[in-house]
């Protein structure tokens, strides 16, 4: 990996998101929300669902190669991944695995637990995105899900069931389209 090479991909992406996002990228101000979080719990495993270009998964990357920690990222569409691999290419970081597909049909195919999921694509997906990972998310996990206050109709049914469950204590924090960071608790 050279540092060096991370900065200026970052930039070229930030201009697109400044010139109109046309790949529906995270702010700035969200990714450094999300790094901060990351700083913090400094997670081992991380899943994002919805690549994009890989604006925030290079920006999740940089953070977890501080301490050794990898990024498995998926992305649906043929051209958005493909762009995304010339820019994680470009950044040189070797710690983001891509993965090309549907997430409800390919979550299966991923082996393993995380602890910390990104959830950034198909709204109405977002439940079947949590039925199937709040399992895999180990103690102290978090779920952090995109778009909260963009969409908050849209995500209402996703938010109680959250909110609900006794497993995940949730925040909603009032930053670009809105975030609910959610909290894997000890089981009682
Ligand atoms: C909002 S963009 C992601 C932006 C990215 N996280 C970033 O900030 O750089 C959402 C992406 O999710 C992808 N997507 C939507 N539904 C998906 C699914 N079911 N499986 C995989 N990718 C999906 C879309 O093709 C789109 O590129």
């Amino acid at each position: 990996m050279n540092k060096n090479a991370i900065a200026p991909v970052k930039k070229q992406l930030e201009l697109y998101i400044a010139q109109g996002n046309p790949y529906w990228n995270i702010s700035p101000e969200t990714a450094t929300y999300i790094v901060s979080l990351l700083n913090t719990y400094k997670p081992m495993r991380v899943l994002e669902i919805g690549t994009s270009i890989g604006y925030s998964a290079i920006c999740i990357g940089e953070a977890l190669a501080a301490w050794g920690g990898t990024l498995v990222t998926i992305e649906s569409h043929e051209e958005r991944f493909s762009l995304a691999q010339k820019n994680i290419e470009d950044s040189t970081l070797e710690n983001i695995i891509q993965v090309k597909g549907h997430a409800p049909e390919i979550l299966k195919n991923i082996d393993g637990s995380f602890d910390l999921c990104f959830f950034d694509a198909t709204k109405y997906e977002h439940l079947s995105y949590f039925n199937a990972l709040k399992e895999r998310i180990n103690p102290h996990g978090i779920i952090i899900t995109d778009n909260m206050l963009s969409h908050e109709n849209e995500l209402a049914e996703y938010k109680k069931t959250v909110e609900d469950d006794p497993q995940f204590e949730s925040e909603l924090v009032d930053v670009g389209t809105g975030l609910l960071v959610s909290h894997k608790i000890e089981k009682q």
